[in-house]
Formats: structure tokens, sequence, C-alpha cells
């Protein structure tokens, strides 16, 4: 039996259990919420500790602790990561916000277990978040921590949102933090932006033979530098939403990090996969992706995302989401007994 989609969300609004299945509408499911968790739990494919090999392109996928040396090496499969991009929670959220000891305690454990998986010359993203409320915890806790470490910094990139909150009483919060450490002497790419430039007149004399700025140049157009202006924050309209991921990153921020710090058929790896957009990146840029998530629904929506861009093209879901497919099943399952 086919039904209309539209039909379908009518039909779901109006007849079954309307609190439960408002979280889980293709316009907005909360993840968070334990119902709607119990209902897709069935459909994940990898529990606490299980591992799936991407049969194409050898990404891996892994459900399990960051902080786990023993299950990160499993994961690994003794492959060295050239390029990790780690985007753990901030410790911002309310209500499961740790002391901030407790927290840097634990992101040493996953930077010492990221540390053991790294080439000899690789490189580390870090996306941190700094609590205007509180200090700016954890950001500068965190830094002081990886001082301690053998790392060496190179950068520290904000990126801009063009919306933020907090307008009418305080400076709009617009940025987000990307700190970038190294070890060794890993690739670095130049990269460019779509900014045209503005900036003419600028003569220099290179071997005898005085130009202009614009004549030496190698694009028309600007390099990112270590403040992102051009990448569009995520939001419901975008092919490359994944409903549901609230803390899910720009792809076009992500490419760069991977096309600039990586090579192609190197092995990139992030621990906190959500909605997998390191894995998206590295499977349409040619790296060889190995990623983690604790969470076994973070885990099926990054492989989900995975195999609908190998079968649509697409990115995401924008405004549908990873599990329409089960949940408008179960919801018919349900009309029809009614
Ligand atoms: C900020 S999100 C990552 C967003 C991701 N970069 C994206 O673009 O979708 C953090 C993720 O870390 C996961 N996480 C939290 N604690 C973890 C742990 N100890 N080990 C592995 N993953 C963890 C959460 O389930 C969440 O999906």
């Amino acid at each position: 039996m086919t039904v209309r989609r539209d039909v379908f969300v009518e039909v779901a609004n109006c007849i079954l259990f309307r609190g439960a299945m408002s979280a889980l509408l293709p316009s907005g499911i909360d993840l968070n919420n334990s119902e709607v968790r119990e209902r897709l739990l069935p459909h994940c494919r990898l529990q606490a500790g299980e591992v799936w090999t991407d049969p194409e392109a050898c990404h891996v996928v892994g459900c399990g602790d960051a902080a786990d040396s023993s299950f990160v090496h499993t994961v690994m499969k003794e492959r060295l990561a050239a390029l990790l991009v780690q985007d753990p929670p901030y410790n911002v959220a309310v209500g499961v916000r740790r002391t901030v000891a407790e927290y840097v305690d634990w992101c040493r454990r996953w930077v010492c277990v990221s540390e053991s998986v790294m080439a000899g010359a690789a490189t580390l993203y870090v996306w941190m978040g700094a609590d205007q409320k509180q200090h700016f915890q954890p950001l500068p806790q965190f830094m002081t921590m990886m001082a301690e470490t053998d790392f060496e910094s190179r950068s520290l990139i904000t990126l801009r949102n063009q919306r933020g909150y907090g307008t009418q009483k305080n400076w709009m919060a617009v940025r987000q933090e990307l700190l970038c450490y190294i070890r060794g002497k890993p690739a670095f790419n130049v990269q460019y932006t779509d900014i045209p430039k503005i900036l003419r007149g600028y003569y220099k004399e290179v071997k005898g033979v005085v130009t202009e700025n614009a004549e030496r140049s190698r694009s028309d157009c600007i390099r990112p530098g270590n403040v992102w202006v051009d990448v569009q924050q995520v939001f419901y309209r975008m092919e490359e939403n994944a409903n549901g991921c609230s803390a899910q990153k720009p792809l076009k921020a992500i490419e760069r990090i991977v096309l600039a710090s990586s090579n192609e058929g190197d092995t990139v790896a992030d621990f906190f996969a959500h909605s997998g957009t390191t894995l998206m990146a590295c499977e349409r840029l040619g790296r060889r992706c190995v990623t983690v998530d604790i969470d076994p629904i973070f885990v099926e929506i990054a492989i989900r995302r995975l195999e609908r861009y190998r079968d649509t093209g697409k990115t995401g879901w924008q405004m549908g989401h990873p599990f329409e497919g089960e949940l408008e099943e179960e919801a018919l399952g349900v009309s029809e007994q009614l």
C-alpha cells in the first residue's frame, strides 16, 4: 500500500499518540526524548562495542567510547590517522554539565587515545565551546591541558555563524572555536574561499621584479585565514540537514579541514560522529574515515547518511529525517489497526 507523505503526516498527527508522535514527525525529531529513543533503538544496527566496516570504501564506524583505548584500537584496525577531527560535547548543555576539572580530565583521556592512533606526522583539530556565562569554560582549561601534551599548537580558528543569540542585551554570540594542533610536519594544502580579492596596489619586489599583489596570487579569491566567515551553519532548509542532530557541523567546514590537512587515500578519524559529517567529507574527498559515537542512534544516522549519499547524491535529509521509513511504517501499522 502506498500512502502520500502529506496524508501520512496528517494521519499521524490526528490519530496517533499525540505526545510521542510530535517528537517523531519529520519536521522535528527529538533524540533526547526517551520514548523516541526507545522506538529508534531496535532500528540501529550497532550496539555498544560493535563495529561496521563499509564494504565499498573501507570506512569504519564503531559504537563506543572515544576514551576507551582498547575499543578505539579495535576500530582503527592498526591504521594510523593523518588527521583527527574531534567535536566532543562542550560541557555547556544544561543538566549534563560536569565540573570543569572532570570535563578536562575526560578530554585528557580521549586526547591521549587519539594521539595513540595518529601517524608520526598528523594534525588534530578540536571544536571546543566557551560558556560566556561561566568564565568561558571549558575552552581555556582545555587549552591549558593541551599545553601539557606533546602536541604543538598550530592555529586557533573561529568559525562565524550567521545566526546567533543574545542580540538585545549582549553581543550576538556567533563564534565557534576550532583548535588545531600538530605532531611532526603534517600535510597542509592551502585553501581558498569563494570571496573575491579586493585588495589591490600592494607592490613588492621579488627577484628584481616589482609586481602588484594580484599578479603574484595563485587565486582571485581570498584564503579563509583563521576566521571563517563564509560557512553557513546547518539549518533545516539545507540539503545536508540531518534532522535530530542538533550539533551537526557544516560539511563545508569539515571538507575544508580534510582538504587542508590530509591527502587522498589518508585515514581520517573522528570519535564523536553524531550526524557523520566527517564520514561524508571523507567519502566525497577520497579519504578513509574511521568514526565512532557512543550513542547507537547517532552511529546509525552516520551510516545511513553515507548510504543515502551513495543512493541519491544527497548529503542529508533536509526537512525529512533519517528514520522516516521505519516511523512511517510503524505509524501506518498502528493506523491500520485503528
Ligand atoms: C558535538 S556532537 C558531534 C557533531 C559532529 N561533528 C557532526 O557534525 O555531526 C558530539 C557527539 O559525541 C557523542 N559522544 C558523547 N560522548 C562520547 C564519548 N565518550 N565517546 C564517543 N562519542 C561521544 C555524542 O553522542 C554526540 O553525538
